[in-house]
């Protein structure tokens, strides 16, 4: 299964919107009755708008309902035409692995995200790319 979420990832990042930096990320989720939502990067003229392929499949699940069903997430990114074929792996940036908390605390699970390379795929628990992380506990 989640050789299928990295091949969604990469497939994914074919519709980035990425002409300011060129580099194009897909992005994947699993969600608890197996279906898959994807997102690719969305940048803007405006750099710092710029949307991240994970925020963008999170915001499109939470817009259909999905956002208690997400169970895992792949991101792959690359120059295009070289997504997900870099020696290292791309990790989601800091913005992302904080909305990524916000599924894993509201789920209570602890979001594996497998992020694309050459030879597979890395595999990180969201508490291992965020620990000791903001989240809905420390507003109580
Ligand atoms: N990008 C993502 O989509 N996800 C990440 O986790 C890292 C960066 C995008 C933003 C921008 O369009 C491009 O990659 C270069 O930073």
């Amino acid at each position: 299964m989640s050789d299928e979420l990295v091949k969604a990832a990469i497939a994914a990042a074919a519709n980035a919107y990425a002409p300011y930096s060129n580099f194009h990320v897909g992005a994947a989720l699993l969600l608890d009755n197996g279906d898959i939502v994807t997102g690719s990067n969305f940048e803007n003229a405006s750099y710092g708008m710029t949307l991240c392929a994970e925020t963008v499949a999170i915001a499109k699940a939470n817009s259909d309902g999905q956002l208690a069903q997400i169970v895992a997430i792949a991101v792959a990114g690359g120059l295009e035409g070289k997504v997900g074929s870099g020696k290292d792996a791309i990790t989601p940036c800091g913005r992302c692995r904080q909305i990524i908390k916000e599924v894993a605390d509201l789920t209570e699970r602890d979001i594996p995200v497998y992020c694309a390379k050459a030879d597979g795929y890395d595999t990180h628990l969201l508490s291992d790319l965020l620990p000791h992380g903001f989240g809905p506990a420390n507003l109580k």
